[in-house]
């Protein structure tokens, strides 16, 4: 897909767009002497070790391995392909790349997600011009205008109407040239039963545009204007659209939380769009779906603390019971507020202002603290109330996977339980026994059914050479990146020959053929590795600086060579194999022609360590 983007445009974007400014956008980065660290927003950590290099450009993570260049750091945040990550950047940098006009043969060729945002933005600027302009959309305005919504609210959400006909988005589309499984595949129409054709999935609803991060248009949510049922209809799961990755508004609200350090969390689009038209537009809403670690990924690199409002005891119960573990995990602070019962954040707002909201929120109660207390008030403090209370916070504490912050709770609910906090502990430890198996089987199932779904045989464990034998050649990988004065050392001695490590091997390559230059030639590598794995060695060989000179260089080389005189002769014999496999009788001959001349050789070599002895 790459090459719809010529090279140089991509070289130009590369070079004007600074990875820390980007970064910056999702991670608070601490300068740290040369480089930048932060907290990685790719694993769980309390302790820094996501370090980005200004001058090489690059990212790496010392605590989960994940390392790349300026597109790879965007393509994972996320989850764009990497031309749309080129043209992310290219927006943002004010650089004009060329845009092939959606016709013929390049159709076929632009990305699918690509077609799919696309898709979304027609569909998009087809709903709102239905609700702003023309007769159809009179009565949902009169609606949202009833519901208290003022017009800037309106044209900022890029709220919609969808007209009530059975094809009206899908005739739009159709002279936009659209292919209707395409339409169909971004979950905007549905087919007929008798196959016949197709018609709108939205008919005579309210439309909340649903963006992702990059404010990609990645799917829909209706509300009905009546009493009618679903009240709610969301865009199906679409290869850009997954509801336990986004929340609604979150892109709208993220610099107000970087200025806070809060982000509230709500259920409903219209408990956010109130909160926010009433000045708190740190706010973000869960689509009908309870609050997964990915919902926090998103939101970890600027916000602090999440509260979460709930309009109803037991779902609240329920919800903060299962994120618990997630927050803690993940370093963010989590609190809980109720709402007086009969009202949800729309409607408390509406009612008693935005004053009254934070002043409730401001006395929210920590997460873990809120269900020792709502689980008393339900108990009671009597002998088997106590039980009961215990019984119910017992897979909260044993889904914290902090030892400290659990070891904390638990002392503070034995105390407050009076009951003695070695059995506690005992309790919690089974259950956690219990949630280890239980997600054992989930993981299970769940590889079980990917790999049925991909048609693959069950994923063989990869035998990797362990961190020490393969030590060697890592440091001459590395040592290729930062000092690439040893390069013709390296080729003269053919090093390389003698790597057992196939992807450090290819690496090793690859720097032969494309020596790294001063300034951002580690991230110039970076865009030639198509493979995450590998992308993420380059960084992590890169990034931790050593002082290299040419002699300890030569020693490390030699120490390879002469220390495992049968690796050469190991590795060539998988080549030859691998060529007669192929049939490949040339490259068979030419290779058993060197296999003969090392075995000589390293004869000699044993012959002169013996001597030495
Ligand atoms: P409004 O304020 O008019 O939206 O109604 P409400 O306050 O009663 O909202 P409710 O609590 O019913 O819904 C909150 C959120 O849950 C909505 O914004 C939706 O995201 C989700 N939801 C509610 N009803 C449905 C439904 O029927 N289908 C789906 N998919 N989601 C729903
Ligand atoms: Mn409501």
């Amino acid at each position: 897909m790459a090459n719809f983007i010529p090279e140089d445009k991509i070289e130009e974007v590369k070079n004007a767009a600074d990875i820390v400014e980007v970064v910056s956008e999702y991670v608070l980065l601490k300068k740290t002497g040369r480089n930048y660290s932060g907290l990685c927003p790719f694993h769980s950590e309390k302790t820094p070790s996501f370090t980005v290099s200004p001058e090489k450009q690059i990212f790496h993570c010392f605590g989960c391995n994940t390392g790349g260049n300026v597109f790879s750091f965007l393509m994972k945040q996320d989850g764009l392909s990497f031309p749309e990550s080129v043209r992310f950047l290219a927006r943002r940098c004010g650089i004009d790349l060329p845009r092939p006009e959606m016709s013929g043969k390049m159709r076929q060729q632009l990305s699918e997600r690509e077609q799919l945002f696309k898709i979304n933005r027609y569909a998009l600027e087809f709903f709102h011009a239905k609700l702003v302009s023309g007769s159809q959309g009179k009565q949902a305005m009169a609606y949202l205008k009833q519901r208290g919504f003022s017009r800037k609210i309106i044209d900022g959400f890029q709220l919609g109407y969808a007209p009530d006909a059975w094809d009206g988005l899908l005739n739009y589309l159709r002279h936009k040239r659209v292919p209707e499984g395409m339409i169909e595949k971004a979950g905007l129409i549905i087919s007929r039963k008798d196959k016949n054709g197709y018609y709108d999935r939205f008919r005579n609803r309210i439309i909340f545009p649903i963006l992702n991060m990059s404010r990609q248009t990645i799917g829909f949510g209706g509300r009905v204007m009546d009493d009618a049922l679903p009240k709610y209809l969301n865009s199906p799961e679409t290869p850009v659209y997954n509801k336990r990755r986004v929340l609604y508004g979150l892109i709208a609200a993220k610099n107000k939380c970087r200025e806070d350090g809060t982000l509230y969390i709500v259920e409903g689009y219209f408990d956010q769009l109130a909160l926010y038209q009433k000045g708190i537009e740190n706010t973000a809403a869960t689509l009908g779906t309870a609050l997964t670690d990915e919902h926090i990924h998103l939101m970890k690199g600027f916000v602090k603390r999440a509260v979460l409002i709930f309009d109803s005891d037991e779902a609240g119960i329920k919800a903060s019971e299962r994120s618990v573990g997630l927050f803690v995990k993940e370093g963010v602070e989590a609190h809980v507020v109720m709402l007086p019962k009969g009202h949800d954040p729309d409607t408390f707002v509406a009612k008693f202002g935005p004053k009254a909201f934070s002043e409730l929120a401001g006395n929210a109660m920590e997460v873990m603290s809120f269900l020792m207390h709502t689980a008393e008030k339900r108990h009671g403090l009597t002998v088997s109330g106590k039980l009961a209370i215990l019984e119910d916070l017992l897979r909260p504490l044993a889904s914290i996977t902090d030892v400290s912050a659990r070891q904390l709770y638990i002392k503070e609910l034995s105390e407050r339980l009076g009951i003695d906090e070695k059995a506690v502990l005992e309790k919690v430890r089974e259950t956690i026994g219990v949630l280890a198996k239980e997600h054992q089987i989930q993981a299970r199932r769940a590889e079980r059914f990917s790999q049925a779904a991909e048609g693959m045989p069950p994923k063989q464990t990869q035998v990797r050479e362990s961190r020490q034998e393969n030590r060697l050649e890592q440091q001459i990988v590395a040592m290729m990146l930062q000092y690439p004065e040893i390069l013709p050392e390296i080729d003269k001695s053919n090093v390389l020959a003698y790597f057992m490590d196939n992807t450090l091997l290819f690496l090793g390559q690859l720097i032969m053929d494309h020596p790294p230059d001063m300034e951002k030639g580690v991230s110039n590598l970076m865009s030639m590795v198509d493979d995450a794995e590998k992308r993420n060695i380059l960084a992590s060989l890169s990034i931790k600086e050593e002082m290299w000179n040419q002699r300890d260089c030569r020693k490390i080389i030699s120490k390879l060579i002469n220390h495992s005189p049968k690796r050469h002769e190991i590795s060539l014999k998988a080549q030859i194999s691998a060529a007669e496999r192929e049939n490949n009788q040339e490259l068979v001959i030419k290779l058993l022609g060197e296999l003969q001349k090392i075995t000589v050789l390293n004869r000699k070599q044993m012959n002169a360590v013996l001597r030495e002895q």
